[in-house]
């Protein structure tokens, strides 16, 4: 891929978030596309390009790449402008031209917002009160997750957006939506007729969707104990993935017609019933041999915290396709394994082979599952005949991996950055999106209660399971 010259600013380019996935990332796209991006860090430390240029060289390490690769490309190409907390960017603008001017740049522009939240709404207006909205050539903004804590304040940075920049300059990004599983399932589904045309409510029993971290909150209590799941995977994340499975065939495949699509689906969900949520919050425990603290004991969490660390939820899409079809999110913290996954279930076919032999019914249901991570791929469960004269079935999964198929795969942060420097906005959420999906989940956010304690390296509460109804007796666990 040939991609254009340009400066990418980085707000926030002494946090955590730059040093470990978006500078090996950035170093990837230039070395992978032989392109020329120019860095500017920006933050308030007091640092010089020579300090700057310094930490980058030991994040690239920690990164596992070889110094020779980069030494030269740190010294050249990576500059720092110290900004202040309360002043406006016209010291930042004159700095962006000087680097430009620097490095015969003619002008296209990312500026990368790796801010805490908190700061997002003053630094896009600064932006724009600067006059760096607008350039010689393009300019981009990337906004980093979580986007708004609520519908009200997704809304409100919406309008500071949109008051500054057009909603085609503006990148949302959502990291798992670089993920070339998540990216797969519009090919897999679309591309393959044998799937699409099963793709519905007669064919399909139930969807779940599970994202499960096997580490409690670390050291960042004090940024999740203000977030909790509901805001840190499933308004997000899971809802993406949902839309993803969810969603009709788009008229085109291009960007605003694959997001219109997605967010039919969001509206076509009328809200969220509360007695079909469940959330959890782990207790000391352990996952496989390690012990785990309560989520309480963590550092920065407050001790009679009710944050949830675990959230399950049935949700109805009242159209056409899916009507009648339970789909589950399923998300938590201190889980026994570190999976995200889609099985999908499909309905059993109501008979007996073999004369009716009572062990020739068909107990199971095909069930497919799109695993995400750890080991990316997709597994069908399908039943075969035993050999021999017994006539039992048993069930057997197909599998296809990834990196068996084709080795390493991209990192999802370089994919969704090639995506920023082509101007694809495919793979990041809309305006439209993103308040949509606070819709539904706002009042659970606002109102949710005491949440149920769970032992660290469970599968989460007893309760959650609850929400499967009669006939299920547990969350789908493959594939096996
Ligand atoms: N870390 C991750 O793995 C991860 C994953 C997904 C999403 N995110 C999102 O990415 C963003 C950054 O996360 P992070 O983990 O990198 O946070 P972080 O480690 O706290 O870093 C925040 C950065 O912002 C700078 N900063 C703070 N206030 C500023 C201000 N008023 N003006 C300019 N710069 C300011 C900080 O540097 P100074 O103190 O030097 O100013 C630092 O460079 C957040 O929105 C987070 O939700 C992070």
């Amino acid at each position: 891929m040939s991609l254009n010259p340009h400066l990418f600013v980085v707000l926030g380019a002494t946090g955590d978030l730059f040093s470990r996935k978006l500078l090996p990332a950035i170093f990837s796209l230039m070395v992978d596309n032989d392109a020329k991006i120019i860095v500017l860090g920006v933050a308030t430390r007091d640092l010089d390009d020579a300090a700057f240029q310094a930490v980058s060289r030991s994040d690239l390490a920690a990164a596992g790449i070889p110094s020779d690769d980069y030494d030269k490309w740190c010294e050249e190409c990576l500059h720092y402008e110290q900004i202040s907390t309360d002043g406006d960017y016209s010291e930042l603008a004159t700095r962006i031209e000087q680097v430009e001017q620097e490095h015969d740049l003619s002008g296209d522009r990312i500026f990368y917002l790796a801010l805490p939240p908190r700061v997002f709404p003053e630094a896009i207006q600064r932006l724009g009160d600067a006059g760096l909205a607008t350039s010689p050539g393009w300019t981009r903004l990337v906004i980093e997750k979580p986007f708004g804590r609520d519908l009200q304040s997704a809304r409100e940075l919406n309008s500071i957006v949109h008051s500054n920049f057009d909603e085609s300059q503006v990148f949302r990004i959502d990291h798992y939506l670089g993920k070339e599983t998540v990216q797969n399932l519009l090919v897999f589904r679309f591309a393959n007729p044998l799937f699409e045309a099963s793709w519905n409510r007669d064919r399909i029993e139930r969807v779940e969707i599970t994202v499960a971290e096997s580490l409690g909150v670390g050291e960042r209590g004090g940024y999740y104990d203000r977030a909790g799941a509901l805001r840190d995977m499933v308004q997000n994340h899971l809802t993406q993935i949902l839309t993803l499975v969810a969603m009709e065939t788009p008229v085109v495949f291009e960007a605003d017609a694959i997001r219109d699509e997605k967010v039919k689906v969001l509206r076509s969900i009328r809200g969220i019933d509360p007695t079909q949520v469940v959330l959890g919050q782990y207790e000391a425990g352990a996952v496989g041999d390690e012990p785990m603290t309560a989520y309480r004991d963590a550092t920065d969490v407050a001790s009679h915290s009710r944050t949830p660390t675990f959230a399950a939820i049935r949700l109805q899409l009242e159209n056409w396709r899916w009507q009648g079809v339970p789909f589950y999110l399923r998300t938590g913290k201190a889980m026994k394994e570190r999976t995200t996954q889609i099985a999908v279930t499909f309905r059993r076919p109501p008979i007996c082979l073999f004369h009716g032999r009572a062990d020739s019914c068909i107990e199971h249901s095909n069930v497919l599952y799109l695993t995400l991570q750890p080991d990316e791929g997709f597994s069908l469960e399908i039943e075969v005949k035993e050999p021999g004269e017994s006539g039992r079935l048993r069930t057997i999964p197909l599998r296809f991996s990834y990196s068996e198929a084709f080795g390493d795969i991209p990192m999802a942060y370089e994919t969704l950055l090639a995506d920023v420097v082509e101007g694809d906005q495919t793979l990041f959420v809309r305006s439209d999106e993103v308040e949509e999906s606070w819709r539904l989940y706002t009042p659970i956010v606002d109102n949710p209660g005491e949440p149920h304690p769970y032992p660290a390296g469970s599968w989460g509460p007893e309760a959650a399971r609850d929400l499967l109804g009669s006939g299920v007796t547990n969350w789908a666990t493959g594939p096996h």
